[in-house]
């Protein structure tokens, strides 16, 4: 999970966050801290990850033993109750692995487990330049806030998407076919 943080913040911050932040992050303190967080499972957090197996690799590449992973999800309940019941809090599906149904998925993933949480809605943070957020859209994501944070030292917007309920979010990510 670290090495497809480090990859998708980098594609996905470019000319949004500073650069230096960017080339300073790195695969093993991410993937740490996303370790600790899976294993400390506080307030029902929670990761599902899409793994690619040999199979699925472009032709000509190698995947590693045991598959790589090309995009994953976080959650759980919410860090700020006062907005929303469940949360996304991050969400990440590799460049080259884009476009096929796996942040759908991901996501649908992501609703069952708030589901089976009890949140009664979801609701996610992503960068108003971030244009991740028309994804977000498609599946059915309301804007509901927005507000200016400090990331890397810079100010930045971000807005709030909400699904309420939750099952609305099922709803729009039913049906998802296979990965091709
Ligand atoms: C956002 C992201 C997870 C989407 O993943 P994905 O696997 O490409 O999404 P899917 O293939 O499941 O797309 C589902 C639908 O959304 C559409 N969609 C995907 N990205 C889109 C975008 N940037 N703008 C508009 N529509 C988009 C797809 O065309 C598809 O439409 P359909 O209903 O006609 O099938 C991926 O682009 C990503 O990792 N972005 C960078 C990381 C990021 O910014 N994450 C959010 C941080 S909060």
């Amino acid at each position: 999970m670290g090495l497809a943080h480090v990859a998708a913040w980098r594609s996905a911050y470019a000319g949004i966050l500073p650069e230096t932040y960017l080339t300073g992050l790195s695969a093993v303190r991410e993937a740490a801290s996303y370790q600790r967080g899976i294993a400390a499972r506080q307030n029902g957090h929670a990761a599902f990850v899409a793994i690619a197996g040999e199979a699925d690799a472009p032709e000509g590449s190698r995947t590693p033993p045991g598959g790589l992973v090309v995009g994953f999800v976080t959650g759980g309940r919410a860090r700020r109750p006062e907005m929303s019941e469940g949360e996304v809090e991050t969400l990440y599906v590799l460049d080259d692995w884009r476009e096929r149904g796996l942040g759908r998925r991901l996501m649908r993933a992501m609703a069952a487990h708030l589901h089976a949480l009890h949140c009664r809605n979801a609701l996610v943070w992503v960068l108003a330049d971030n244009p991740s957020r028309w994804f977000y859209e498609r599946i059915g994501g309301r804007t509901v806030a927005r507000e200016e944070i400090q990331v890397a030292g810079q100010q930045v917007m971000q807005q709030a998407m909400l699904w309420d309920p939750v099952e609305s979010l099922l709803a729009a990510t039913a049906g998802t076919s296979s990965p091709g």
